[in-house]
């Protein structure tokens, strides 16, 4: 290794490649993470590394991810050494070493300071077999991370229950998700990042959340808001037993929650005009990413006035329940824009999965925009369907909102 933070290789550092070195050796080595990429290409995400058998010789088989396209190389255990090494004094940051039995965290801090921290993993980990090669579809989250197993996502052996199988769908579509915007919005640079989930419910996508986080390598401090304590109870055991430190839950409603320096914000199918809340407090915290997949439209159906064209359309009420659905989030999406904030309204997970299934991502623009003419397309809406009051608008213009969410009724 050569440069300033490796000289005499750092004693952290030799710690981690010997755990590397004996893992490959006793061939206890489940998955190789490099992530925090700093260097000069501008594509390259990270790699990751699991054991294949080619041709009877254990290898390791490294992913290349870049935000277009994965390409695959496998070396034998001591050039794989050597790889990793090479990667880490060229512009990777962090890495991550699942063993059987132990989880080796390296990361190397803005002044070039090596830091290892080394947890055991619950129960011992899957055993790592080598596997034949692309058998299993790639998927932005490993099948045996600890934690899925502790929610009941995957058994001891790391398969995927039957029953959990959209739920493991949606745990990977969101991560994937939220990991481009990560990258997009250059969260992905920044030692600390702050997460609030509202709604975090029994909080699959927030364990998902935190532990792709730390698996970047940054110190992520993610916290799950969920009305009901026993659910908040439950998901602070969970962690704790897990060991996840920086993973925690607070009972609250978000509707009169108050939180500060918060990087994303995140609100799945809390319904009604909780979402709104859960918007206006991320604007107001200064979110770069916000992301929410709304349910439950009841504020503006009542108020909806069907244009005489529209009437024998919305004569329906099916028709009328997605109308106000429609105006509803592209409401949130114009008043994000406003607020400035890029935004996409987008189907998350197709209607097999859950009838729940619509995005809005926003990201915070780098540059203001002159807001003034989305401002007048959200009076020209409001003036067309003869709506008085949304609650997310009026939540930005300082005013007070009279009715509260039914948070059981959907
Ligand atoms: C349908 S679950 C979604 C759970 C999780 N976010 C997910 O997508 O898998 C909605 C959760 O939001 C909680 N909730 C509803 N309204 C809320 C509010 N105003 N404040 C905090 N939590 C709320 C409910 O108790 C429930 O656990």
């Amino acid at each position: 290794m050569s440069n300033s933070a490796n000289a005499a290789l750092d004693v952290k550092a030799a710690q981690f490649f010997q755990s590397l070195q004996q893992a490959l050796s006793a061939q206890t080595l489940v998955r190789l993470v490099l992530s925090r990429y700093e260097g000069d290409d501008r594509d390259l995400v990270r790699f990751v590394a699991r054991p294949v058998e080619l041709k009877g010789q254990y290898m390791l088989s490294f992913v290349r991810e870049t935000t277009t396209f994965t390409t695959t190389q496998n070396y034998l255990p001591s050039d794989a050494v050597a790889f990793v090494e090479q990667q880490l004094t060229n512009g990777f940051k962090a890495a991550l070493l699942e063993t059987t039995d132990s989880e080796y965290q390296l990361t190397i801090s803005k002044k070039g300071k090596w830091l290892l921290n080394r947890t055991k993993r619950q129960g011992g980990g899957t055993p790592s077999q080598p596997a034949a090669h692309n058998r299993e579809k790639q998927r932005f989250v490993e099948q045996s991370r600890p934690y899925l197993q502790a929610l009941g996502v995957t058994d001891v052996q790391g398969n995927v229950i039957p029953a959990m199988q959209r739920k493991w769908k949606q745990i990977n579509k969101f991560i994937e998700i939220l990991a481009k915007a990560i990258r997009e919005t250059g969260l992905a640079e920044r030692s600390q990042v702050h997460v609030a989930d509202f709604g975090s419910g029994k909080a699959y996508l927030t364990f998902a959340v935190f532990d792709y986080l730390t698996q970047l390598g940054l110190d992520a401090k993610v916290t799950g808001v969920e009305l009901r304590q026993p659910l908040v109870d439950l998901c602070n055991d969970t962690a704790k037993r897990l060991g996840l430190s920086g993973l925690d839950f607070e009972q609250g409603d978000v509707q009169h929650f108050k939180a500060r320096g918060i990087n994303v914000m995140i609100a799945l199918h809390a319904c009604d005009i909780a979402t709104d809340y859960a918007i206006h407090m991320g604007i107001q915290t200064g979110a770069e990413i916000i992301m929410c997949s709304p349910c439950c439209h009841k504020e503006l159906r009542p108020q909806l006035q069907s244009p005489a064209v529209l009437a024998p359309l919305l004569k329906h009420g099916i028709h009328q329940g997605q109308e106000a659905e429609m105006l509803t989030d592209g409401m949130r999406a114009l008043l994000l824009e406003a607020s400035g904030y890029d935004t996409q309204v987008f189907e998350f997970i197709s209607l097999e999965h859950t009838s729940k299934n619509k995005m809005i991502l926003a990201q915070k623009r780098q540059q203001p925009r002159d807001s003034s003419a989305i401002w007048q397309q959200i009076a020209a809406l409001k003036l067309f369907y003869g709506i008085r009051a949304q609650t997310l608008e009026t939540l930005l213009k300082g005013g007070s909102v009279p009715t509260s969410c039914d948070s059981e009724g959907c």
